[in-house]
């Protein structure tokens, strides 16, 4: 007896991808294959979809405590689930930054009962607590730590040499990492023009991504430290991390793979803008190379709201950052279908990349065990995306108008269905994800 049978549906799995059943108890994967008849609380029809695992999104930032106005753990999971995402690492930039034990607590409380898909935290790396990482990221609920090399939205920032060694050597987790070079964003700050963010590529340039990557795989090569270089944006990072395979992983964003400079700044202004820039089509087409050829782990969205007000101020003031979490599915599968990735390519870099990088627990593959994390897709699905249909605070997307074929049509975690038909028909019942690194002990 099942709790819940998916059937007749494709299903993406370490055995290919082809028609199969799954049957779900307790929240975990209790069989797959043929079990049509296998008596089933509940089942889901799946015939005509695809079946994947759950979609986790390893980089959101969703603004709880102290900037609700723009985001919350409730908002920001509720467009989460809508767009067919399972689990979100969040970020740790919020008011108060999460770089203490108290401030880690208080997020995880927030958490409970109110986010719609499971969750974990990171911890952001300070000049002031870099003695606490070591026990701060192996707290549960955590899904690392996080350094702003170059400082971004928020008050983080971790930019000398001695301070990032002394949280490499500190800890043991992959460490994530912000790379952009404070030293040169400072230097070329004036180039930044007043009401033109079509310099922000040009302040915010190639060789202030490319010497801060350079710079912290050397520092992490000698602490001896797994890094994970988030949303990588020039084609001049590229060779550096792949000469960096054994320690280092890497990130890229839909927004970098589907947007490019000149004309993203000149139909979107402000909304374009974000840290590290989006640049011009020959770092997208690096980055489309690099995603081919599996030097990219791991895409995540970015997810970094900020309200229509904000962005409506005159640049360089206004804030960096574009919502995403409820639209990576559609805008991968959107690629998916115009021939640009494969679809276990893209279960790789959404799913299982983000598992085995992280160190996730029994999550990211449809296997026996594993828990029951599914985004269901209708690969054939064509449907506008809208600024109306964004659940964020902040109430848009930079791709509002963009027809995309392939949406999510069901989202479910460990078992339940979450998302069905576009609606969110469960109250949130997220739980922390948990990590190979930070299982407790039985007791
Ligand atoms: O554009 C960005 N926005 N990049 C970041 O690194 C931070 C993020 C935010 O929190 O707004």
């Amino acid at each position: 007896m099942f709790d819940l049978l998916i059937s007749g549906g494709t299903v993406v799995s370490p055995m290919g991808t082809g028609g199969a059943d799954v049957g779900i108890r307790g929240g975990k994967i209790a069989a797959i294959g043929s079990l049509s008849g296998a008596p089933a609380a509940e089942t889901y029809g799946a015939r005509g979809l695809h079946v994947l695992p759950g979609v986790i999104d390893t980089q959101v930032h969703f603004r709880e405590p102290g900037n609700e106005h723009k985001e919350d753990l409730e908002s920001g999971s509720r467009g989460a689930v809508l767009g067919g995402v399972t689990a979100v690492f969040e970020m740790p930039n919020t008011h108060p930054p999460t770089t203490t034990r108290l401030a880690l607590n208080d997020k995880l409380a927030r958490a409970r009962g109110r986010m719609h898909c499971d969750y974990a935290f990171f911890v952001g790396a300070t000049p002031q607590n870099i003695g606490a990482l070591g026990e701060l990221e192996r707290a549960p609920g955590v899904a690392g730590v996080k350094a702003f090399l170059g400082s971004s939205t928020g008050t983080l920032l971790l930019d000398e040499d001695e301070a990032i060694l002394g949280a490499l050597r500190g800890g043991h987790r992959r460490m994530a990492v912000h790379s952009e070079d404070e030293a040169r964003l400072r230097e070329r700050k004036t180039l930044a023009e007043s009401g033109k963010p079509q310099t922000h590529p040009v302040w915010r340039d190639v060789e202030t991504a490319r010497r801060s990557t350079e710079r912290v795989l050397a520092l992490a090569r000698r602490a001896g430290r797994r890094l994970h270089v988030l949303h990588v944006t020039t084609a001049e990072e590229l060779p550096l991390l792949a000469g960096a395979r054994d320690i280092a992983t890497a990130e890229t964003t839909p927004q970098h793979l589907t947007l490019a400079a000149p004309e993203c700044y000149e139909r979107l202004g402000t909304y374009a803008q974000m840290n590290p820039p989006i640049r011009d089509a020959t770092h997208r087409d690096a980055l489309w190379r690099a995603v081919r050829e599996g030097l990219i782990d791991v895409i995540g969205s970015d997810h970094a709201p900020h309200t229509r007000a904000e962005k409506d101020k005159t640049y360089p003031e206004t804030p960096s950052g574009m919502p995403g979490v409820q639209t990576l599915v559609t805008i991968l599968l959107d690629h998916v279908n115009a021939g640009r990735l494969s679809l276990s390519r893209f279960v790789d870099l959404t799913s299982e990349g983000a598992a085995r990088i992280y160190g996730i627990a029994a999550k990211g593959r449809i296997v026996e065990g594993y828990d029951a994390d599914f985004t269901v897709v209708d690969l054939q699905a064509k449907r506008h995306i809208e600024n109306s249909w964004i659940a964020s605070k902040s109430g848009w997307t930079p791709f509002d108008g963009m027809e995309t074929t392939g949406w999510p049509v069901a989202t479910i975690i460990r078992g339940q269905i979450v998302m069905r038909d576009g609606a969110v028909v469960l109250p949130g019942r997220g739980a922390p994800v948990r990590f190979l690194e930070t299982l407790a002990p039985v007791t």
